[in-house]
C-alpha cells in the first residue's frame, strides 16, 4: 500500500491513538450490542500495538447523537465487550477530551476507550482545536476505522495536522488491499453484482464500475427502474419515476455489459409468506420482490466463470423469506466460484450469512457507506490524509 502502516511505526513505550469504528448496532436501551463484528475486526491492530510495547487509546463515534451526550449512545457496552474479547482490562474515559481523560493516559500494555467522539459537535465539524486536543492525548496516530474513512471529521482528518505521522491500522490496510485488488487491474473476468432499492443511491458506483468490470449484473428494486427505461412493464414494483431517463443513459453507456433480470418473483401485496408467482413480464397489479429462477441460472453461469466478483446490495426483499431465495442462491454461487470475492454493505453481508457461506468470501467489508464510496471511485478523506510511505522515508 502507498500509505504508511502501523507496521512501519516504532510503538515501543509510546501512547498509540487508534481511531476505530465502533459504530455498532445496540438494543434500543443502548445496553446490549447486537453485532460485535466491528469490535472483533479491530482486535488485530490493538493486539499488535500492545505486543509492540504501546499503551493504547481507542476512539470512535457511535450513532448520531447530534453533538450532545446521550446515555443510549455511550461506548460503555463496547468497553465491556472489548474487555471480554481482548482478555484484559479496558478502562473507560468519561469523555473524549478534557483533563480527566488526559489524566488516564494508558501505560504500555494498557487500553483506554474514549467516550463517544460525537458527544462533541466539534468532531463532525472537523474543528481544529478539538483535533489538537485529541492529538495531544497520544504520541502516535493510527486510523483503523475504514467504516468512517468517508467522513472528514476531527478524528479521521483534522487530527492528522497535529501528529508527526499518520498510519493505517491492519484492518484499514486489509480493506484497502482487497477493495483495490478488486477494482484496480482485477483478475478477469471481473463482474459486479449490484442490488438494493434505488438507482439514485448507486449512480456513481454504476458509472465507476462500468469502467472496471466485464459484466454488471443488476437485481433488487433498482432493476425495475432500468426495466422501465427499456420500456418494459413493472406493475406496482418500486420504480424511481424521475430516474428513468438517467437509467436509460446508464443503459446506453453500459451496452451489453449491464444485465437485467429475465424473470421475477411477484406478489399482490408485500407481506411475509404472501402468495407469489414467477413471471417474465410483470402484470399491472403485481409487485416484483425477487429475481426469478431463470435469472438465478443466467447470473450463476456468469458468476461461475468470474475470477473477481464485487457485490453490493441484495437481489430482492431478502429479509422477508421466501423472497430471499434469489439473493441466497447467488451468495452460494459466489462462494462456489473460487473467484476473489469482495462484499460491501450490511445487507449483502446479512445475505451471505443467511446463505451460511461467510467463510468462503474473500473479504466482507466492515464499511457500508465507505465501501460504496470507494466503489464509486471517491478518494476517501480518511485515507487520503494518511502519510505516504514515500514521504515518511524522506
Ligand atoms: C458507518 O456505520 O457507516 C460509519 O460508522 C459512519 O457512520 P455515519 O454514517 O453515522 O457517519
Amino acid at each position: 500500500m502507498p500509505k504508511l502502516s502501523i507496521k512501519d511505526l516504532d510503538l515501543k513505550d509510546k501512547t498509540t491513538f487508534i481511531r476505530v469504528d465502533y459504530n455498532v448496532p445496540l438494543s434500543p436501551d443502548g445496553k446490549e450490542i447486537t453485532s460485535d463484528k466491528r469490535i472483533r475486526a479491530s482486535l488485530a491492530t490493538i493486539q499488535y500495538a500492545l505486543e509492540h510495547g504501546s499503551g493504547v487509546i481507542l476512539a470512535s463515534h457511535l450513532g448520531r447523537p447530534k453533538g450532545k451526550p446521550q446515555p443510549t449512545m455511550s461506548l460503555k457496552p463496547v468497553a465491556a465487550r472489548l474487555k471480554e474479547l481482548l482478555g484484559r482490562p479496558v478502562a473507560m474515559a468519561p469523555d473524549s477530551v478534557g483533563p480527566a481523560t488526559a489524566a488516564m493516559r494508558p501505560k504500555p500494555g494498557e487500553v483506554l476507550l474514549l467516550e463517544n467522539l460525537r458527544f462533541h459537535p466539534e468532531e463532525e465539524a472537523n474543528d481544529p482545536e478539538f483535533s489538537k486536543q485529541l492529538a495531544g492525548l497520544a504520541d502516535v496516530y493510527v486510523n483503523d476505522a475504514f467504516g468512517s474513512a468517508h467522513r472528514a471529521h476531527a478524528s479521521t482528518v483534522g487530527m492528522v495536522s497535529y501528529v508527526p505521522l499518520a498510519a493505517a491500522g491492519l484492518l484499514m490496510d486489509k480493506e484497502l488491499e482487497w477493495l483495490t485488488r478488486a477494482t484496480k487491474n482485477p483478475e478477469r473476468p471481473c463482474i459486479a453484482l449490484l442490488g438494493g432499492a434505488k438507482v439514485s443511491d448507486k449512480i456513481e458506483v454504476i458509472q465507476n464500475l462500468l469502467r472496471v468490470v466485464d459484466k454488471l449484473l443488476v437485481g433488487g428494486a433498482m432493476a425495475y427502474t432500468f426495466l422501465r427505461a427499456q420500456g418494459k412493464t413493472t406493475g406496482r414494483s418500486l420504480v424511481e419515476e424521475d430516474k428513468i431517463p438517467l437509467a436509460a443513459r446508464l443503459l446506453e453507456m453500459a451496452g451489453a455489459k449491464l444485465e437485467l433480470p429475465l424473470d421475477h418473483v411477484v406478489v399482490q401485496e408485500i407481506r411475509p409468506g404472501a402468495d407469489h408467482k414467477i413471471v417474465t413480464e410483470i402484470g399491472a397489479d403485481q409487485i416484483g420482490v425477487d429475481i426469478g429462477p431463470k435469472t438465478v441460472e443466467a447470473y450463476t453461469r456468469t458468476i461461475a466463470a468470474a475470477k473477481t466478483i464485487i457485490w453490493n446490495g441484495p437481489m430482492g426483499i431478502f429479509e422477508m423469506p421466501p423472497f430471499d431465495k434469489g439473493t441466497v442462491a447467488l451468495a452460494k454461487a459466489v462462494a462456489q466460484s473460487g473467484a476473489v470475492s469482495v462484499v460491501g454493505g450490511g445487507d449483502s453481508e446479512k445475505a451471505i450469512k443467511t446463505a451460511g457461506v461467510a467463510d468462503k468470501i474473500t473479504h466482507i467489508s466492515t464499511g457500508g457507506g465507505a465501501s460504496l464510496e470507494f466503489l464509486a471511485g471517491v478518494d476517501l478523506p480518511g485515507v487520503a490524509v494518511l502519510t505516504d510511505k514515500a514521504a515518511a522515508a524522506l
